[in-house]
């Protein structure tokens, strides 16, 4: 079943998927501001703790879904030096900046192939990778139960997925100030800064529809993945999960 990225409801998967595609093609240039505005600065940290998580050495093909302008994946090759590190994401202009980066230097050596590719519909072998990376993705997919299939199909045995995303801060004075920033502040603040005012209105609603910590590891239970764990950053704003793929 498909749904609605910014209500949660059922909807033809065209709709968010569209929606999204139009967002970050728009903000690809701005995207790395619109981040670090959108999370006042706090994503580093969230980056750092994903990178603590992730069981990453130097033999590790890894995978990095909805790679977008490279953050993930050139902090997996700057801390962890992987063999090889798949960047992918579904919007190319997106890529495009991600490339610019690589050839500035941003991988530190690392091996980065580029590929676009909707995480719906995955263009790769079966068990071809150890790790997957993905960081504010699953919340824009209108068909996350299949997302999280096909990221499961192309792990290998005993490998594992890194999620970072939005979620639910458990104590509840911190989420309802949480809830008024995303719906009040986020859409002035972001779009007096970046010109985009519907992309802010967009990431907070889709925030708020978004499962919480133990509905989005149950999902990845439901998707075959075993030992699922999850770390809170800022209160719960943010969590990283990991999941593995039974040996
Ligand atoms: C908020 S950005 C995150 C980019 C990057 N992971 C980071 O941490 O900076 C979300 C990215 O997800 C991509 N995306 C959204 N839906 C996707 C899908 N179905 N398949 C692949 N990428 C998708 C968007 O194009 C965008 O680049």
């Amino acid at each position: 079943m498909s749904i609605d990225t910014a209500t949660g409801k059922e909807a033809p998967a065209e709709l968010s998927s569209e929606r999204v595609y139009e967002i970050f093609s728009n903000i690809a240039k701005k995207y790395e501001r619109f981040n670090a505005v959108s999370s006042f600065g706090a994503y580093k940290l969230w980056l750092a703790g994903m990178m603590r998580q992730a069981p990453i050495d130097h033999t590790s093909d890894v995978l990095d879904i909805a790679g977008g302008t490279g953050d993930v994946a050139f902090a997996v090759a700057r801390t962890k030096r992987p063999a090889h590190i798949q960047l992918t994401d579904f919007v190319p202009e997106m890529l495009d900046v991600a490339r610019a980066h690589y050839s500035e230097g941003a991988s530190c050596g690392v091996p980065v192939d580029f590929d676009e590719v909707d995480a719906q519909n995955i263009p790769y072998d079966d068990a071809s990778y150890d790790v997957i990376t993905m960081a504010y993705g699953i919340r824009n997919m209108p068909d996350r139960p299949r997302a999280l299939a096909e990221m499961f199909r192309v792990l290998k045995p005993g490998g594992a997925l890194v999620c970072l995303e939005f979620s639910t801060p458990p104590n509840r004075a911190w989420r309802a100030l949480y809830g008024f920033y995303l719906k009040h502040l986020i859409p002035f603040w972001g779009g007096l800064i970046t010109g985009d005012r519907e992309g802010f209105v967009y990431l907070g609603n889709s925030i708020r529809a978004f499962p919480n910590q133990e509905n989005l590891a149950q999902m990845m239970r439901e998707a075959g993945f075993c030992d699922v764990t999850w770390k809170n950053y800022t209160g719960g704003i943010a969590a990283v999960h990991v999941a593995e793929k039974p040996r």
